[in-house]
């Protein structure tokens, strides 16, 4: 336990601030306006291994997603405040470590729904209607014209949509679908009265009904392998699966092996179990639409999310509770 608290007065001479990752807003501009005297440190282009920092004097980290920040990197930042998160998903982040070394831990929700639900909706479409088959049979050369039997896909109005996750990710989906003419399902711990046209289920009732299925839930204990072989062999033959949640969410061998043998339609990927590293098998699995992990990448959002952990930092170290603060019990 720290002897000092969240709120001591903060001497700004001596601040310091570590992003492992440049970022598109001048964060040494903001910092030093806001904290004047106060250091920052951020590479010039592109992420730097939280490894290879130092952190001794860090009085507050912004990491992305890349980062694992545990036990064992806090106890290497003795005097670190705030981890501020460039990701809405914390499970990069040991929240009951840091939670105990009463260090504010803060991420990014809200900026990145929309565009979230819009990669998660083009993966759908080009799942459904075999984009990257068609894109890859044009650029091979071979392609030898119209044909009526060519690249068939299914049509999504009338469908069901599955939504595992009703967070705000999930129902920015679920007006998506909606909007195409798609009825909509979902299982989630609670009730979403105010998404009043989807209907809740269990998750085994909606891998056993759904048309498609998009996965908008965080990656827990609970959800890890969530999509696994008994649930992909409930699911129709003719069904789709999303995944723009968290890799570790689906078993990929069965997912795969589902893909391979026909007993599944079609999928769109954003996320993998050990990005980068990728099942090479998944690169040449039928009927997949890949995409590399890039839910939030738009200008708007990363620069949205590069703002809320500049204001996290910030407050933190202004001694005011951020707004987006995962653990709670360190500010009392
Ligand atoms: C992206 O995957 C995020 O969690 O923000």
């Amino acid at each position: 336990m720290r002897a000092r608290s969240l709120h001591d007065a903060v001497s700004c001479a001596g601040v310091r601030v570590v992003s492992t990752s440049s970022l598109p807003i001048d964060l040494v501009a903001q910092v030093t306006a806001a904290l004047p005297g106060a250091s920052v440190d951020l590479p010039r282009e592109g992420h730097a291994g939280v490894a290879a920092l130092d952190l001794t004097d860090a009085d507050a980290l912004v990491c992305l997603l890349l980062d694992r920040v545990d036990a064992a990197l806090l106890a290497r930042a003795p005097k670190l405040r705030v981890v501020a998160n460039c990701a809405v998903g914390v499970d990069n982040i040991d929240l009951a470590a840091a939670t105990a070394a009463r260090v504010a831990v803060t991420n990014t929700p809200d900026v990145l729904t929309e565009a979230t639900a819009e990669l998660a909706f083009a993966l759908l479409l080009a799942a459904a209607r075999r984009l990257g088959e068609g894109e890859r049979l044009v650029r091979s050369g071979a392609w030898t014209g119209w044909a009526l039997d060519q690249l068939l896909g299914v049509q999504l109005l009338g469908k069901t949509l599955g939504i595992v996750g009703m967070g705000r990710i999930g129902r920015a989906m679920a007006r998506r679908a909606l909007g195409f003419g798609m009825r909509v399902i979902y299982a989630d711990p609670s009730l979403h009265p105010d998404v009043a046209e989807a209907r809740r289920v269990s998750v085994d009732e909606l891998f056993a009904t759904a048309d498609a299925i998009s996965l908008h839930c965080p990656l827990t204990p609970e959800t890890r392998r969530l999509v696994d072989a008994r649930r992909l062999a409930l699911a129709k033959p003719s069904a789709i699966l999303v995944n723009t949640a968290r890799g570790g969410c689906v078993d990929e061998p069965a997912l795969i092996a589902a893909l391979e043998a026909g007993r599944l339609a079609g999928a769109g990927l954003d996320v993998y179990d050990r990005e980068p590293a990728l099942d090479p098998r998944l690169l040449t699995c039928p009927r997949l639409v890949l995409a590399p992990h890039i839910g939030s990448a738009t200008t708007e959002t990363r620069t949205q999310m590069a703002q809320l952990c500049a204001d996290a930092v910030i407050d933190v170290l202004s001694g005011r509770r951020p707004q987006h603060l995962v653990n709670g019990e360190v500010w009392p």
